[in-house]
């Protein structure tokens, strides 16, 4: 029998887990994730997400809310752990988490081993993102529920130095039973075909949902990350102004090119500290901040960090996010019925 045939080809581990029809989560995007994409991709039947770290925690707490309140199925709330990173200590995003009964936690850039006993005890299911084999081997340790790898075609923060391709198989062979979710650079419904053949449970899609209509992030980035090419994307360290040298992928605008043109300095890099916009709060953005452009942010949107993975080639239009989950799902079923065999 070919794959697919006269089977539910999208039921894996991940829909078993969290009793979804769909095993497409999206990913947290930082400040571009918000209540009504997480509702909107959850009540498509995948699984929704919010990034908490940038939030108050009266702000996370309502965003979870308002979240879990939206949607007919589970959402995950996510915490990034690196202190160098995030706005609102991770200790007290998880007591935000345990106090809501969020379903689903996940932690990033960072080993979340510590809490997992006390969300497991509160009924949470505790996923970690890693960019090794040795971190997930850690994780798993650790009684963690769900893997997620990330490759580094991600767009935004990347945690590892392997490809999707090349990581993906090696986790599912490290962890055992542990269900593995794939990230990085997976746009379509091949690479999830691709994903899931390879021994993924699911997929973890930022860029194309960061497209979406329900993300919040300004029109100019929305544009631009309908018309560039997979070929204008940059990994590097230009942007690590509030995350000092951690690695991220952008749109390789023109102050990225001018950064990669000087050789990629640390420090001294052409412009810093020059004024380029002002965040919705009034708050002045320089160059080279990690600061997201979003509906009122007002300047040079270009000048920001345009966050992006390699997929970014493969979206050609902004559309709901639930028409993306149900094209994603049936671009997959396509997929997975075509494949030779
Ligand atoms: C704008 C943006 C913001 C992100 N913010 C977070 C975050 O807050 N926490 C996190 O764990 N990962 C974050 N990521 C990484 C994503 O969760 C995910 O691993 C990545 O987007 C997957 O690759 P893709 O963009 O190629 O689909 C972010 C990614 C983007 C593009």
């Amino acid at each position: 029998m070919r794959v697919g045939q006269g089977v539910n080809e999208l039921q894996t581990g991940l829909t078993s887990l969290f009793d979804i029809d769909i095993p497409i989560v999206q990913a947290p995007i930082g400040s571009a994730s918000c209540p009504a994409l997480a509702a909107a991709v959850t009540n498509a039947g995948g699984l929704g997400s919010l990034a908490l770290s940038w939030r108050s925690p009266a702000d996370a707490r309502t965003a979870v809310e308002t979240a879990m309140a939206q949607s007919t199925g589970p959402i995950v709330a996510n915490i990034v752990l690196d202190d160098a990173a995030a706005t609102t200590a991770p200790e007290t995003l998880v007591a935000c988490c345990l106090d809501a009964d969020v379903p689903i936690v996940s932690f990033s850039f960072g080993d979340g081993s510590e809490f997992v006993d006390r969300l497991h005890a509160n009924g949470s299911t505790v996923l970690q993102s890693v960019g090794s084999i040795d971190a997930a081997r850690s994780a798993v340790a650790a009684d963690i529920d769900c893997i997620v790898g990330q490759g580094i075609e991600a767009g935004g923060h990347v945690e590892g130095e392997l490809t999707t391709l090349s990581l993906l198989p090696q986790l599912v062979d490290a962890v055992g039973e542990v269900p593995v979710i794939a990230a990085g650079g997976i746009a379509d419904g091949r690479a999830i075909a691709a994903a899931l053949t390879l021994g993924a449970a699911g997929v973890w899609i930022g860029t194309r949902f960061l497209a979406t209509a329900e993300a919040t992030i300004h029109d100019t980035y929305r544009s631009r990350l309908v018309s560039a090419e997979s070929s204008e994307t940059v990994l590097g360290t230009p942007f690590d102004g509030g995350w000092p040298g951690m690695a991220h992928r952008v749109l390789e605008t023109a102050p990225v090119s001018e950064w990669v043109d000087a050789g990629r300095p640390a420090r001294e890099k052409p412009g810093a500290g020059e004024r380029v916009g002002t965040t919705p709060d009034g708050e002045p953005i320089e160059r080279y901040d990690d600061v997201l452009a979003v509906p009122g942010t007002t300047g040079e949107i270009e000048t920001l960090p345009l966050y992006a993975g390699q997929g970014v080639g493969q979206i050609d239009r902004s559309k709901p996010a639930a028409s993306v989950v149900t094209d994603l799902a049936t671009e997959t079923r396509i997929a997975l019925n075509n494949a030779p065999g």
